[in-house]
């Protein structure tokens, strides 16, 4: 077994620690807009503890991060992961901090690396910041702001990635989660809304669907003329969704499609199907699943 290296897991709790608690104890001690920066430094809602760089180039490849990306860090102390997301990514991204002293020590490093267009930072309070238009969300900051978070996030556009160094959001379970050495980061994508009942067209194959759903987990059911058909494998990554229904008569079918708002279409391997659509209809029992 390894022998544990200091400054390791250890030291990283403790961090996680410091960012959980000096925060409010230290407001009075917020640093003036020329002070350098200072890890530790207190702040409205956590102190300062920077994601070594190693970290944030796992974040941003769990995330998928490419050009097409707006990567917004909410609480970007030295402007580290807007800047790496810029400049080994190419995306463009914004840090939105509420210290001075980072915010003008990023904008700083952003122009010294030579990517001050694509790398923004806003001076302001992460809950104002209006995320319309971010395709990724950067988090490195406590539970409590994580709680208050996750309703915002859960309404962005389905697929929106948003990736978080140490901390969670508890029920909404990750839909990744990687070690780092000794840290953790986890990425949870935006799930579509399918809850409810779905009428399905694929060639001539008429059935429908009921689809229950707690973020981004699905159970489905399928009935064909009045029976129930077998549904396995059901899954829902953002507004990407697949299932398979398993015919006593046929083989089984692979839908795979997109969700769009109140109707779905994708594709099946089925010669005699190969495109397949959904719209929302009411459910039956007029329940709403
Ligand atoms: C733990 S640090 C993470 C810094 C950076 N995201 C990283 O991973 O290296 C959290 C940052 O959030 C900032 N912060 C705390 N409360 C904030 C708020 N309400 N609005 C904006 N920034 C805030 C702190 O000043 C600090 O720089």
């Amino acid at each position: 077994m390894p022998a544990r290296r200091p400054g390791g897991a250890f030291a990283h709790w403790l961090l996680a620690a410091c960012v959980l608690l000096a925060a409010g104890a230290a407001r009075s001690q917020t640093p003036a807009a020329a002070d350098p920066p200072r890890i530790g430094q207190p702040s409205r809602d956590s102190v300062w503890v920077p994601t070594p760089e190693r970290v944030i180039r796992r974040m941003l490849q769990m995330a998928d991060v490419t050009e097409a990306d707006l990567v917004v860090d909410l609480g970007s102390g030295d402007g580290r992961i807007p800047i790496y997301a810029a400049r080994h990514f190419g995306a463009r991204a914004v840090g939105v901090e509420l210290e001075e002293n980072l915010v003008r020590y990023s904008i700083a490093r952003a122009q010294a690396e030579g990517v001050a267009e694509r790398a923004r930072f806003v001076r302001g309070d992460l809950f104002d910041y209006d995320l319309a238009g971010a395709t990724v969300i950067a988090l490195y900051i406590g539970p409590s702001v994580m709680r208050r978070l996750k309703p915002r996030l859960l309404a962005l556009a389905p697929g929106t990635r948003v990736v978080s160094h140490f901390f969670d959001f508890g029920d909404w379970a990750p839909d990744e989660t990687i070690r780092v050495e000794d840290r953790t980061a986890h990425l949870w994508v935006v799930p579509a809304d399918v809850r409810g009942c779905w009428r399905v067209e694929a060639g001539a194959d008429r059935f429908s669907l009921a689809i229950e759903q707690v973020y981004q987990k699905i159970d489905v059911r399928a009935e064909r003329d009045g029976r129930r058909v077998p549904v396995l494998g059901a899954r829902l990554r953002g507004a990407e969704i697949e299932f398979t229904v398993f015919d006593p008569q046929a083989d089984p079918r692979s839908h795979r499609g997109r969700v769009e708002g109140e109707r779905m279409r994708g594709t099946t391997e089925a010669a005699d199907a190969p495109t397949w659509f959904a719209v929302r209809t009411p459910c039956a029992d007029g329940a709403a699943r």
